[in-house]
């Protein structure tokens, strides 16, 4: 049972290190807003997150969800507003920090195997100047193992099918043994077994006291996968544990009068009726 309000939690990493947290949020973004080339696509978002949770970040194609974590992580500038991570900026916490681009945004072709890309998982933790040894080498062999992808370790990652992909990046993010995890749409395009795969990982991560934001598209399953919820477009309609922000008038404020056309879109494609 998750408790979002503890007042002092022991997490140990796995390497024994602790990280001792006082009731001081993962994540604490105020009064953010967030524009390209001066057009705002982020206005005033003001979030803060539990601890130890699953969040979806949900809302329709451009609202803003891949922008609301590049500009968590810095890599794309405010145009104001503070984010805390763990009570610190984020330049003072990018080891507590693990991220999973959105695939597409993904240059593929970069000549690494899918064991490379899970070790540069340890790189936070190495510092630059350290070279992976036998014990990193391990690790992220046991975590290609356990997202059924250790066959593929020297295979390079541009020959890899989308789903293999994903595998070999949440591998990545399981040796890297953040706090807080981003992790942009795991779940797109990927098959069911990869799917069960991936809120397996989720649900460990979230028993291991971390904390897990998710960009997701399913309003089929974001109830059954999540505690915590954002709903986004250019701005934060709601956000709050799930049973209290799923609700039909807060996904029609989200998605406007759209939301019953995906709802038909979704229910088709489930049962085959559209030809792809
Ligand atoms: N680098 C960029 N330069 C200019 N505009 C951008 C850039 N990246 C995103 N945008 C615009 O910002 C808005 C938000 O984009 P963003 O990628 O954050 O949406 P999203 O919610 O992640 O969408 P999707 O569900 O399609 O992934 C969109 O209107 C998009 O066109
Ligand atoms: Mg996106």
């Amino acid at each position: 049972m998750i408790t979002p309000e503890r007042d002092v939690q022991q997490a140990a990493t796995e390497s024994g290190a602790a990280v001792k947290k006082a009731a001081v949020a993962p994540l604490d973004v105020h009064d953010m807003t967030v524009a390209y080339h001066r057009r705002p696509v982020l206005w005033d978002v003001d979030l803060t997150l539990p601890d130890g949770c699953l969040t979806a970040v949900v809302g329709p194609n451009g609202a803003g969800k891949s922008t609301l974590i590049k500009a968590i992580l810095s890599l794309v500038p405010k145009a104001s507003g503070r984010v805390l991570i763990y009570g610190k900026p984020y330049e003072q916490q990018r080891h507590l920090v693990g991220y999973i681009p959105q695939r597409e945004s993904v240059d593929w072709d970069f000549p690494v195997s899918a064991l490379d890309v899970v070790l540069m998982g340890r790189y936070g933790r190495l510092g630059w100047f350290r070279r992976p040894g036998k014990h990193d080498r391990q690790a992220a062999l046991e975590a290609l193992e356990n997202v059924g992808m250790v066959d593929f370790a020297h295979r390079q990652i541009a020959q890899l099918s989308g789903g293999q992909q994903q595998r070999v990046f949440l591998a990545r993010a399981l040796v890297q043994d953040a706090q807080i995890y981003f992790m942009d749409e795991p779940f797109a395009g990927v098959d069911a077994a990869t799917e069960s795969a991936i809120v397996e990982l989720l649900r460990t991560l979230r028993a291991r006291g971390r904390t897990v934001v998710v960009v997701h598209h399913d309003l089929q399953t974001v109830d059954r996968y999540f505690d915590h919820m954002i709903l986004l477009n250019m701005r934060v309609v709601a956000d709050g544990p799930t049973g209290d922000v799923f609700t039909p008038e807060n996904l029609r404020n989200t998605y406007g009068g759209r939301l019953t056309l995906l709802d038909e879109a979704a229910e088709a494609m489930r049962h085959g009726r559209v030809d792809a």
